[in-house]
């Protein structure tokens, strides 16, 4: 995810930038009507900082940044879970509507796009 202008990380607006995507697209996930389900049980304030860490964490390292992703990978973190293909298209949709807020340019929207399009073999289940 390097170009002639920089890591994908870089273009993105680095960390802040990074941050503020995923503090937009994680409430869409819970509050969306075919996955609210994977949130419904009461969760303490620090599983949901934790989680949005290594969610930010995740995708600053796989954008080329100088963060070091401490999470178990895409496979073993959503195993036994049941996500469907349909599921994995809502998850898409929202982040469309994410990337749509915040104007993310292209070439850098298809990057995103792309990169989380391409986990979908190691997180659909069913
Ligand atoms: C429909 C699709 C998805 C659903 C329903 C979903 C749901 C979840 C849930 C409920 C957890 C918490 C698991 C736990 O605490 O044991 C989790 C963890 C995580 N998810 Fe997803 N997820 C989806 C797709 C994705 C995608 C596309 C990415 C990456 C772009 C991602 C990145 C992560 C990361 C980094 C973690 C933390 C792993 C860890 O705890 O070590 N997820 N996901």
């Amino acid at each position: 995810m390097e170009s002639a202008s920089g890591s994908l990380y870089t273009r993105l607006g680095g960390y802040d930038a990074i941050a503020v995507v995923i503090d937009d697209l994680l409430p869409r996930l819970r509050a969306d009507e075919l996955l609210g389900r994977f949130w419904t049980s009461p969760r303490s304030v620090d599983t949901n900082n934790r989680e949005r860490q290594l969610a930010i964490d995740f995708i600053a390292a796989a954008a080329g940044g100088p963060t070091f992703y401490l999470g178990r990978d895409m496979r073993q973190s959503h195993k036994g879970m049941g996500i469907t293909k349909a599921d994995y298209a809502a998850f898409m949709r929202c982040l469309s509507v994410t990337l749509d807020t915040f104007e993310v340019p292209e070439p850098e929207r298809s990057e995103v796009v792309a990169f989380v399009t391409s986990l979908e073999p190691e997180i659909v289940e069913t």
